[in-house]
């Protein structure tokens, strides 16, 4: 199957109803990316807006290799591979170096561009607005905590199956607590100091994905955890 896509559509296409991870205000996520920094990933409170909790999101390990973990992730992957809210490209660079066909998808213009520069196969867009080769891919990727893309966990794992074809899955990256459940705004702030606009995100564990899951008849074909990550692979029930 070919990947090639018109990366100039898929930007044109994108919707823009919501602020995405780290985007807007002062484009904190840009700068991290481009400096090479972490930033620190603040969670709100729906109704007050006021900081709950925060969490630092190490940005500049999303511009190194893939660890071993991610190696041994892809190494149980089918290709081809798309890898929902690549950034800039780590995983397709490590898939590739596997041998396996991987395309990457990233709404952020400066992870996109750093991916390109990098010579990767990754498009620039939102994972809502139709794809290239819709039902045809083998491995929905969804690591880093992106299964809270969006904010509705359902909403992805939904739009994650009509992207896979019939034998397809998705390797989902999970929060490490199983019961954890949680969908809020976040903000993401940068080392200076400097802020994004509010955004929709969520976390969830094994536990809780795997009712949602369900409801949406994909079931559990193994979970594991490697270096204190959390994984599940999820495919249609027979
Ligand atoms: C937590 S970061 C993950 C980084 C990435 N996995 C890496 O290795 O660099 C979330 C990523 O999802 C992207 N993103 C957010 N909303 C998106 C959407 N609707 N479609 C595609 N990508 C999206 C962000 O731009 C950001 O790069």
């Amino acid at each position: 199957m070919s990947i090639a896509a018109n990366t100039n559509d898929m930007a044109n296409d994108m919707a823009e109803s919501d602020a995405t991870f780290g985007a807007g205000g002062s484009e904190p996520y840009a700068t991290a990316l481009r400096r090479n920094e972490s930033a620190v990933l603040h969670l709100h409170d729906d109704l007050e807006g006021t900081v709950s909790a925060s969490s630092t999101m190490d940005v500049a390990k999303w511009n190194a290799d893939a660890d071993a973990a991610d190696l041994t992730l892809l190494r149980s992957v089918t290709g081809p591979v798309l890898d929902i809210g690549c950034g800039p490209g780590r995983m397709v660079r490590a898939a590739r170096s596997l041998g396996i066909e991987a395309l990457g998808i990233d709404v952020s213009p400066t992870a996109v561009s750093i991916a390109i520069d990098a010579g990767l196969a990754v498009i620039q867009g939102s994972i809502f607005d139709p794809m290239p080769s819709e039902g045809q891919w083998q491995t929905a990727l969804l690591v880093d905590g992106n299964i809270g893309i969006g904010g509705d966990v359902s909403a992805m794992l939904q739009r994650c199956t009509e992207l896979l074809s019939p034998t397809g899955e998705i390797v989902v990256e999970l929060h490490a607590d199983p019961e954890h459940d949680r969908t809020y705004r976040g903000m993401l702030v940068g080392t200076d100091g400097t802020a994004s606009a509010s955004f929709p995100w969520a976390e969830i564990g094994l536990e809780r994905l795997l009712e949602r899951a369900a409801a949406l008849g994909l079931v559990s074909r193994q979970s594991w955890l490697v270096a204190g990550r959390s994984f599940v692979r999820l495919a249609p029930a027979a």
